[in-house]
Order: structure tokens, then C-alpha cells, then sequence
């Protein structure tokens, strides 16, 4: 099967007067068509960066972006001009962002918004895009979709909103769906019924999804594989359920001990990941997660790791020297 977005050495960074900004550091991602990645790490690990670069939105220059290979649906975009992303985005591959408010014009209303990729991209007529308007919204669970057309973003929820943004994401039937923090700055009870929206979404349409998240457990819930970002680059990948049941990077297996449990005990079992993340404009010569890592050996800080499959585990890999249950035996 050909993988549906097929990203391979992928850099973005961006000139600043304190030096260059390596966000983005040399990251593979594959998705394959209905499939379902997570992209994990905490804030500043390069993630939005990541999908912006992928949608083809980071302005270049300022930006310097290189990538050996950006592939979807078998059409290299690494050279694509705005016309051409233009013909992309919004139709085979759309994208969900943190804040609907910064993404829906506030003075346009949700029904002429939701009409618009279709008058773009399917040539439909004004008549047509309102109904198809009206099915979207109906769709996303929106109630009385009829009177909603007419209503300007500001008179929608947050978690409405977020609907409405997942319904003009799914206008032309995409074969991928970028989420960034699509529920991060929801509630927890609408946060899951967004992600039960979502989930629907894949199962009926079979549409491809790429969910980024600073939440292991939103992750979990949704991915069936994920790529924990640290600093600008992938640390660890693998299938989201060996990832939980034996993280083999000590980054994961910090981020996995830094979400609280129902089962904890009193006091908590809560542990912080403790230091800071590093200053991307003058990385470590060594691994980026050594200053911060209980498990770090001399030649950590020589060499940077980089990610290669796991000992009797080839489907996941690692970027990482040490193994955690003999941490003397590798390096
Ligand atoms: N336009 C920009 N200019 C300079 N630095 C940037 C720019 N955009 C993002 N960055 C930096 O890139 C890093 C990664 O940012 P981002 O991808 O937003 O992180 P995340 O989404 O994982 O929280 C951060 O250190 C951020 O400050
Ligand atoms: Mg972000």
C-alpha cells in the first residue's frame, strides 16, 4: 500500500537575531491511507511547526525548509507553488487548529464559510454549497443546522465552533485531516465529544487523520500509532498501545509518568518531567534530552542518537543509546 503522506527528512527553521531556530529537525512521518498518527511532546517540541510546514502555511522565507521528500497521494509538494498548495489545502487535505476563533472570519457567517471550499474546489453553485453547507453541519451535530447558517462565529460555543471547523475541514471529503490541539482549549466533557466526532468521522469516511497533542491520553484515545516529538526531532515511535504498555525512550516514559491516574495514590504518583526543554538555537552536541534525563551515560552527551529500530521490536522505534532496564549495557 502506498502511504497516503510520506514526509522523509523534513527541517524547518527560522533566522531570529538569537541564531537559527531549529524547529523542525529532521523528521520522517508516514501516514497510510484511514490511519491514525499522534504526534506528542510538550509545548515548543516543534509539533505545530510540523503541520504547518506539511500544509505548506510556514512563509519561506523568513523560514528555511528542506525536506528530502514530501509526498501525498503520490504528488511531491517539497517544490509546490502557492497555486498549487492552494489546489491542496482545503480539499484533499485539510486542517483543525486549537483556537476556531482565530481561524473562522468573524465576520463572514458559518454558512458562507462553509460554502466556500466548496465553491472553490467543486465548482459548486451558491444553491448547492448551501445545502451541502447545511448537511455539513448537520453532520458535525450541530442542532436547527438551518437557522445556524446564518449565524456569525461569536454566536457558536467554543466547542460548537470547533464543530464548525471540523465540518468546513471535511467539506470536499479529504483523504487527510492535520489536527493541531483540536480540543486543548475545550472542557473535558466537550473535549471527548470532539473526539468522539472525530473518531466517527475516520470509521464512516475513512478519512486519515494526523492528531497533535501535548496529552498522552488524548493520543491514546484516538491513535493507533505515535510519534513522541522532543526538541524538533522524533524520539520515539511505535503503535500506540506498545508505546504505553513498554515506552523504551526515557523521554516517553516521562511524559507517560507526568499524566495523572485515576489510580494514583493519595499525595500522587504525579511526577513533573523536571529541567527545561532545550534552547533550539544551540542544541546540545549530544542527545537534546540528556541534561534532563535520569538514565543518561557518558556518551549521551558525544554523540546524538538517532532513531533506529528497537531491538526485537522492529516496528517501533527509537532514538536512544540507553536500554532502561540495563542502562549499563548499552553505551
Ligand atoms: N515564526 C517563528 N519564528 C521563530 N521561532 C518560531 C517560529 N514559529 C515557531 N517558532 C519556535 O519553534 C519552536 C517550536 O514551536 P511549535 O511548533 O509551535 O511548538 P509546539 O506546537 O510543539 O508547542 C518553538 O521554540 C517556537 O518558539
Ligand atoms: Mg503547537
Amino acid at each position: 500500500m502506498t502511504a497516503l503522506l510520506d514526509v522523509v527528512n523534513l527541517r524547518t527553521s527560522f533566522p531570529t537575531p538569537s541564531g537559527l531556530v531549529r524547529a523542525v529537525d529532521g523528521v520522517n512521518l508516514k501516514v497510510e491511507p484511514g490511519g491514525s498518527v499522534g504526534i506528542v511532546g510538550e509545548s515548543g517540541s516543534g509539533k505545530s511547526v510540523l503541520s504547518l510546514t506539511i500544509m505548506g502555511l510556514v512563509a519561506c522565507p523568513p523560514a528555511i525548509i528542506t525536506a528530502d521528500k514530501i509526498e501525498f497521494e503520490g504528488r511531491d509538494l517539497s517544490h509546490a507553488s502557492q497555486a498549487q498548495w492552494r489546489g491542496v489545502r482545503g480539499n484533499r487535505l485539510a486542517m483543525i487548529f486549537q483556537d476556531p476563533m482565530t481561524s473562522l472570519n468573524p465576520f463572514l457567517t458559518v454558512g458562507d464559510q462553509l460554502a466556500e471550499p466548496l465553491i472553490v474546489h467543486r465548482q459548486a453553485s451558491a444553491a448547492d454549497a448551501r445545502n451541502k453547507a447545511k448537511e455539513l453541519l448537520q453532520r458535525v451535530g450541530i442542532p436547527a443546522a438551518s437557522e445556524r447558517l446564518d449565524a456569525y462565529p461569536h454566536q457558536f460555543s467554543g466547542g460548537m465552533r470547533q464543530r464548525v471547523m471540523i465540518a468546513m475541514a471535511m467539506a470536499c471529503e479529504p483523504a487527510l485531516i492535520i489536527a493541531d490541539e483540536p480540543t486543548t482549549a475545550l472542557d473535558v466533557t466537550v473535549q471527548a465529544q470532539i473526539l468522539d466526532l472525530m473518531r466517527e468521522i475516520r470509521e464512516s469516511a475513512g478519512t486519515a487523520f494526523v492528531l497533535i497533542t501535548h496529552d498522552m491520553g488524548v493520543a491514546a484515545g484516538f491513535c493507533d500509532e505515535i510519534n513522541v516529538m522532543y526538541a524538533g526531532r522524533v524520539v520515539e515511535r511505535g503503535s500506540t498501545r506498545s508505546i504505553f504498555r513498554d515506552p523504551r525512550h526515557p523521554y516517553t516514559k516521562a511524559l507517560l509518568e507526568s499524566v495523572p491516574r485515576l489510580d494514583d495514590p493519595p499525595g500522587g504518583r504525579f511526577l513533573p518531567i523536571p529541567g527545561q526543554p532545550p534552547d533550539l538555537t544551540s542544541l546540545p552536541v549530544g542527545c537534546s534530552y540528556a541534561p534532563r534525563c535520569r538514565w543518561v551515560q557518558p556518551g549521551c552527551l558525544e554523540t546524538a542518537p538517532t532513531l533506529v529500530p528497537v531491538e526485537n521490536d522492529p516496528a517501533r522505534t527509537k532514538a536512544c543509546f540507553v536500554d532502561m532496564a540495563d542502562p549499563k549495557g548499552q553505551v
